[in-house]
């Protein structure tokens, strides 16, 4: 990693060494939102799903209780040992500390979904976006899944310390049509433990 990486990934390693999940301003005890965006029977068959920054999240959970293989990447690799903790060694996971800015290892199988939850929206820079897409047209199978879910046009400038990009349905329409076709989107307002209100604008696009 370069010196910018560490910076990035010292920060968040701070971040998850030092607070405890539910004072996280981003956690969910229910992730049941999330789950259920994905239209009914898209999650019935056996997938192998990238989650993309997966932190802490509960979503983890959910999803291996339903059988999915996981890939699970985070910067940070703090998040990963809580992680780790949490659910145990599990022979269906793949772990990777990788930031999504720079390219992803070789090695990694296609995947079927890619599950974002306000990660992108941590990524400034154009190049830095741009590499993430191109990871993501690497790695997900012809058919595959995309779910974004960042804060939206209304949703607060900075997060965990850091500023964000906001995002329209304009402006996620225009990185992935038209190689992904929407599928649906939404208007979420997630509230943090501490009761504030986070606007997130989510979508779910298929490549085509
Ligand atoms: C706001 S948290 C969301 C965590 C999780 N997706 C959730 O919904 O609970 C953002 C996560 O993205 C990770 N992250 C930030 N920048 C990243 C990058 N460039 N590459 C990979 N992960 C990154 C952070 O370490 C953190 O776990």
């Amino acid at each position: 990693m370069n010196a910018s990486n560490i910076d990035k990934q010292a920060h968040w390693d701070h971040i998850f060494s030092d607070k405890p999940d539910e004072s996280l301003g981003w956690y969910e005890r229910d992730v049941s939102y999330t789950l259920d965006f994905f239209p009914p029977g898209l999650l019935d068959k056996p997938q192998t799903i990238f989650i993309v920054g997966a932190g802490t999240s509960q979503l983890v959970d959910g999803l291996l209780a339903m059988g999915y293989r996981l890939i699970l990447n985070d910067i940070s690799e703090a998040a990963l040992a809580r992680l780790r903790e949490r659910i145990g060694e599990q022979k269906d996971i793949i772990w990777l500390a990788a930031d999504l800015s720079h390219p992803l290892p070789n090695e990694l199988p296609a995947v079927d979904i890619w599950i974002d939850r306000a990660v992108l929206h941590f990524l400034i820079d154009n190049q830095a976006i741009d590499n993430y897409f191109v990871n993501l047209y690497r790695l997900l199978k012809m058919n595959g899944y995309v779910l974004l879910a960042e804060f939206s046009e209304s949703g607060a400038e900075r997060c965990a310390g850091l500023p964000v990009r906001r995002y329209s349905l304009d402006d996620m329409n225009q990185r992935m049509l038209p190689d992904f076709a929407l599928i649906k989107h939404a208007h979420y307002d997630y509230i943090t433990p501490a009761g504030g209100q986070r606007p997130y604008l989510y979508a779910l696009y298929q490549r085509s």
